[in-house]
């Protein structure tokens, strides 16, 4: 004996409507056979689609029961309910439902997209339908670009992909000129021909009269139920199932929700753009103050580097913060003089300043002056632009003579090539020019002048007695940094009996600029990460207009069997999706920026490293699975009937 493919006990369906509940449904009990094609005709509004979406398996009974093919849908979680409606169930909407922005193989494709059907057994039946649809020409097309006919074929088509052995159709013919709506009849009768269960709601009793049994309904009950021409039971054979071999893999699953996403991108273009801006600025901000700080760093090591990193520097004091008055003077000439003595030691200068007033002719500029010896100039590797360094004899003999940097020789002698053997008045004495020379390490750029004296001749004609700021030091190249570092304080410290200095090499400079570069990258990123926040928030807003924008085409796929998790999949990885391609749109706009800076300036560059550009693409990635999970869960969570019926 055949069992029935469809039974319904006592079905009721009420709707709260504000305060009072209006049942639409009372207590409809009904049988259907495997092989019937049945029509539910009624009035408008007598509750022929709220039966047939709980036959659909897209609504729930408020009471009673319901069984598709032996299966109780009314105890049914939303998983299993979606598994029964893309295995056995294909839905022919009044108005078609299909996709705009799909063409109309994609619309046929969606639900086979849900279940493990291997790609090319889907691309042969979607072949194997349109032909037997005459369509096989329109799969190309967006629906806009075909008649009301074709759609409604297109949709015939896409319930069949699964198989589908109960063809719902609600009102299938109801936007349809006669001509196609004949067609569409005919088409419906070969399926039920073919083994099919078809059931068709209208209110049309033309069309209704084309089915063997005709359901009448009226005021949510059913008043007849006449049998025109019943078959023998032996006729009635199940189909067999279509190429539904369990759903998809999460693998594949994602695959296709990636697929899905990025049409659906393509078709909303301007407002995944919108939506992507608030990234693109974001990490084009990283990414480019990034490089910048990265170049600069790179800069300032290369200057360092130049000096060979053979030189140190000592300071009276235990360290920069802290400010001791007695040990002010814990550096003496004897220091330099012991250090000399050390092979070693390549050079030793003291070091100190003053500030003053250099004047020429009636010009007057305040100028910093320091203090050097005669070594001064070859272990800090000062560059010579014209004339010489101070000579031992210059030291000893106090001589007034003095080598200008750049900034001075151009703000006292503008214009004149050469300086040399020229006067400049300080404190009131004449003082010759006997160099200029430039300033190693990166171009400050400052409004101060400076120039460099024997120290001698500062002690004695500009500051009188002084302490010394600083001893510079150059050792051998095969010496290790940190070694002459060490062999620096073990003699002065055997010489003081204290330590009352600080030792300070190239590396532990390298060192600190480091981490005032690092300082900085950590408030870049501080300020970008919260540019990003704002961008992720823009892109939720976005989403969750674009899930209340998108309802309608939720409940189409959740009619041809998507599960809420499918749903959640595809605006999560959108949401993602849109993300990271916003990151990757903002490292190219970083990049960009940077070429058209190194064509500006050659003073320094943007470096680009890898670590930043994936950071930032993955930081993007992130904000758009954190702020896609609350739009996706909304729509996961979307009521299929009332999905569909949003437009
Ligand atoms: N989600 C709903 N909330 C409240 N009332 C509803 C809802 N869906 C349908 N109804 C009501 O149920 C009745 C039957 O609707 P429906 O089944 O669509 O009728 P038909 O398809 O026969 O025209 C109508 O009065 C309609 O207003
Ligand atoms: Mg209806």
């Amino acid at each position: 004996m055949t069992k029935p493919i469809i039974e319904l006990k006592n079905v009721t369906r009420n709707f709260s409507a504000g305060t009072q509940t209006i049942s639409v449904l009372k207590s409809v009990s009904l049988t259907i056979m495997p092989g019937e094609m049945v029509a539910i005709m009624g009035a408008s509004g007598s509750g022929k689609s709220t039966l047939m979406n709980i036959i659909g398996c897209l609504d729930k009974p408020s009471s009673g029961e319901v069984y598709i093919n032996g299966i109780a849908t009314h105890q049914a979680d939303s998983a299993s309910l979606a598994e029964l409606r893309s295995r056995w169930l294909g839905f022919i909407f009044q108005r078609y439902h299909l996709m705009p922005y799909l063409t109309a193989e994609e619309n046929i494709a969606i639900p086979a997209l849900y279940t493990a059907m291997p790609a090319d057994e889907r691309q042969a039946r979607i072949a194997l339908l349109a032909e037997k649809l005459g369509i096989d020409t329109r799969l190309e097309h967006k629906p806009a670009q075909l008649s009301g006919g074709q759609q409604q074929r297109v949709s015939v088509c896409r319930a069949l992909m699964n198989g589908a052995q109960i063809i719902l159709a609600d009102e299938p013919t109801g936007a349809l000129d006669s001509a196609s709506g004949r067609a569409l009849m005919d088409v419906l009768h070969q399926l039920n021909a073919d083994g099919h269960t078809v059931i068709i709601v209208t209110h049309d009793r033309d069309v209704a009269q084309q089915a063997q049994r005709i359901i009448e309904i009226s005021d949510g009950q059913i008043v007849t139920d006449n049998t025109q021409d019943a078959r023998e039971s032996g006729e009635i054979q199940l189909l067999p199932v279509v190429g539904v071999n369990g759903r998809a893999s999460l693998s594949r699953s994602l695959l296709e929700s990636v697929r899905m996403a990025w049409r659906s991108l393509l078709g909303h273009r301007m407002r995944a753009f919108l939506s992507m801006l608030g990234i693109i600025i974001g990490i084009s901000s990283v990414v480019s103050s990034m490089a910048v700080g990265e170049g600069a760093r790179q800069t300032i090591m290369n200057e360092i580097g130049k000096l060979g990193n053979t030189t140190l520097e000592i300071r009276p004091g235990l360290g920069w913060g802290s400010k001791r008055p007695d040990m002010e003077r814990a550096l003496s000439l004897d220091d330099i003089s012991s250090l000399s003595k050390e092979s070693w030691v390549l050079g030793v200068s003291p070091v100190v300043t003053s500030m003053t007033t250099a004047i020429r002719q009636s010009f007057a500029s305040s100028i910093i002056l320091s203090g050097v010896s005669d070594d001064y100039f070859s272990l800090q590797g000062i560059r010579f632009i014209t004339g010489n360094g101070f000579t031992r004899q210059d030291i000893d003999s106090r001589e007034p003579v003095l080598i200008l940097d750049e900034t001075s020789k151009e703000v006292l002698f503008p214009g004149e090539e050469d300086p040399l053997g020229q006067i400049v008045q300080i404190k009131g004495a004449p003082w010759r020019v006997i160099g200029v020379a430039s300033k190693p390490g990166p171009k400050v750029v400052s409004g101060f002048m400076s120039a460099w004296i024997p120290y001698t001749s500062l002690l004695q004609r500009i500051t009188g007695d002084k302490p010394l700021e600083a001893l510079t030091l150059r050792f051998q190249e095969t010496l290790a940094p940190q070694e002459a570092g060490l062999r620096t304080e073990r003699l002065l410290i055997r010489a003081h009996g204290k330590k009352d200095f600080f030792v300070q090499t190239d590396e532990q400079l390298a060192k600190a600029l480091q981490k005032t570069s690092n300082s900085m990258s950590l408030l870049v990123t501080a300020i970008a990460a919260i540019s990003l926040l704002v961008g992720g928030v823009g892109v939720m807003n976005i989403m969750l207009v674009s899930v209340t924008e998108r309802t309608h085409e939720i409940g189409i796929r959740l009619s041809v069997g998507a599960r809420p998790s499918d749903i959640m999949h595809q605006f999560l990885i959108e949401a993602v999706l849109i993300c990271t391609l916003g990151g990757v749109i903002g490292v190219l706009g970083a990049w960009a920026a940077g070429n058209v800076f190194a064509l500006l300036t050659t003073e320094f560059s943007m470096v680009f490293t890898w670590l930043p550009v994936i950071m930032a693409c993955s930081f993007s990635a992130l904000i758009g699975l954190t702020f896609g999970y609350f739009p996706a869960r909304r729509a996961a969570r979307l009521n299929p009937t009332e999905a569909l019926a949003r437009e």
